[in-house]
């Protein structure tokens, strides 16, 4: 068994997976429930993590609620097109029954109008950006169904001039984080969350109008920690087989922390990714740099 590594494809500028860029249309047409919950990042940006920690939430803190399928099953994909006969994101997601929480990695322009007639909530997380970069490079690695991303050095210039699957990194979290007033969404951040899992999870609760007694806030915290999800296989897609994540490559839950940049980037690099940054996030009062 294999799968063939995709080619990108841009829908209106931004590099998607062929696949996914082939069923742009019904993506696109996709009939948003006002029920919908929509959980929205830049791809490695703490998706499974805030994924796991909302359907605790939704669980009521509940672990064998939570272990009933693979984080990817009990929140579908949007998006995502695999060969069949595997069930596309969109496809599960009309299958399922309300209230439904879904995933995507579209940046704001290419989310589907429903969402925004039906007025959903969404969660955003957002990464500081050479922590992203640095877990992206690794998670293209190991996922075989995405471009290999060659060489660091070279991945970080792709990765900066927004050639990566779901575009610029830049453009994504300033659109979102501009957005955040006009729609019911709720921006946090993956530093946040490693600082402060406890009062995150709390303000996740608020968001969704859950009561959270403390034994379920316990349970949640624990259950989300690095170190549980990473042992949990329903969280850890050790369940996807090596032909698609070859977790021997590089693990889904690799490092889990904040500052592993300082390990990947060079001083050069480093310096480089600064101007950059600082050119491209220009005008935005979104700040990372204190994060770190
Ligand atoms: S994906 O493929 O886009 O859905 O990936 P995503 O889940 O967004 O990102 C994976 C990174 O998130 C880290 N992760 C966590 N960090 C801290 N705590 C918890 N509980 C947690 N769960 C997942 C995961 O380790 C990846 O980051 P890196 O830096 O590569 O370790």
């Amino acid at each position: 068994d294999m799968v063939t590594r995709c080619e990108l494809v841009a829908v209106r500028g931004v590099p998607l997976p062929s696949d996914t860029a082939e069923l742009w249309g019904q993506i696109w047409g996709f009939q948003a429930r006002p029920d919908d919950l929509l959980i929205c990042t830049y791809p490695k940006a703490g998706t499974t993590w805030i994924q796991e920690i909302v359907d605790m939430i939704q669980q009521d803190g509940d672990p064998q609620k939570c272990c009933r399928a693979p984080i990817y099953e009990r929140i579908p994909f949007l998006e995502l097109c695999p060969p069949r006969p595997l069930p596309r994101g969109f496809e599960e997601a009309a299958a399922m029954p309300p209230p439904r929480t879904l995933k995507t990695h579209l940046p704001l322009e290419l989310v589907p109008p429903s969402f925004w007639e039906q007025d959903c909530k969404v969660i955003y997380v957002a990464r500081n950006p050479k922590d992203n970069a640095v877990s992206y490079f690794h998670f293209q690695r190991m996922n075989q169904s995405l471009p290999a991303p060659g060489r660091w050095d070279q991945y970080l210039q792709t990765f900066v001039a927004g050639g990566v699957p779901w575009g610029s990194w830049f453009d994504h979290v300033r659109a979102w984080w501009d957005a955040r007033d006009e729609h019911r969404i709720l921006y946090l951040f993956y530093e946040d969350i490693k600082q402060d899992l406890r009062g995150e999870i709390q303000k996740v609760g608020r968001f969704l109008g859950r009561e959270l007694p403390e034994p379920v806030l316990e349970t949640i915290v624990e259950r989300t920690s690095f170190e549980s999800m990473r042992e949990n296989p329903m969280a850890n897609y050790s369940t996807l087989p090596p032909f698609v994540f070859d977790h021997a490559v590089s693990p889904f839950m690799r490092k889990g922390t904040v500052g592993d940049w300082t390990t990947q980037f060079t001083v050069a690099q480093s310096e480089w990714f600064d101007a950059e940054w600082a050119q491209r996030m220009e005008g935005s009062d979104l700040r990372f740099c204190t994060r770190l």
